[in-house]
């Protein structure tokens, strides 16, 4: 019997979306304000799942309280309050859309969660606006 448990997390982070190789009217077209040379913040919204057997003992799919402090190490303490094109690697030369951000923290959960259980993320760059990568 799969079950799906799901933490919510959020963070404040700004960012710019553009490519040095198009004009600035390019970027301006396709990036509209998120092409903002000095930058700009969203206050993104993150939901983390795993789904996968109920262990018989615990009870539990996964410990929240490890997802939780998991959470915090990887992608809070990492991400919060940054720049992300200036101050995470990952963004160097990746464009910090919420579907690559979605990836990153997928990349950054992934390889401490439990090979038999699924993760998937969500994250919400405005209240609207959200995406969702599973791997
Ligand atoms: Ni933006």
């Amino acid at each position: 019997m799969e079950v799906k448990v799901s933490r919510r997390a959020h963070f404040n982070a700004a960012h710019r979306l553009f490519r040095q190789d198009w004009t600035e009217q390019k970027n301006d077209t396709v990036f509209g304000k998120c092409n903002n040379p000095e930058y700009h913040g969203h206050n993104y919204e993150l939901i983390v799942s795993v789904t996968g057997e109920i262990d018989k003992e615990t009870g539990f799919v996964m410990d929240m309280k490890v997802l939780k402090e998991l959470i915090r190490e990887k992608v809070e303490n990492a991400l919060d309050h940054k720049n992300l094109n200036t101050q995470v690697p990952e963004f160097k030369h990746l464009n910090p859309t919420a579907e690559n951000i979605a990836v990153v923290i997928w990349n950054r959960l992934r390889p401490h969660i439990d090979h038999n259980k699924r993760l998937e993320i969500v994250l919400y760059e405005t209240p609207r606006n959200f995406v969702t990568y599973s791997g």
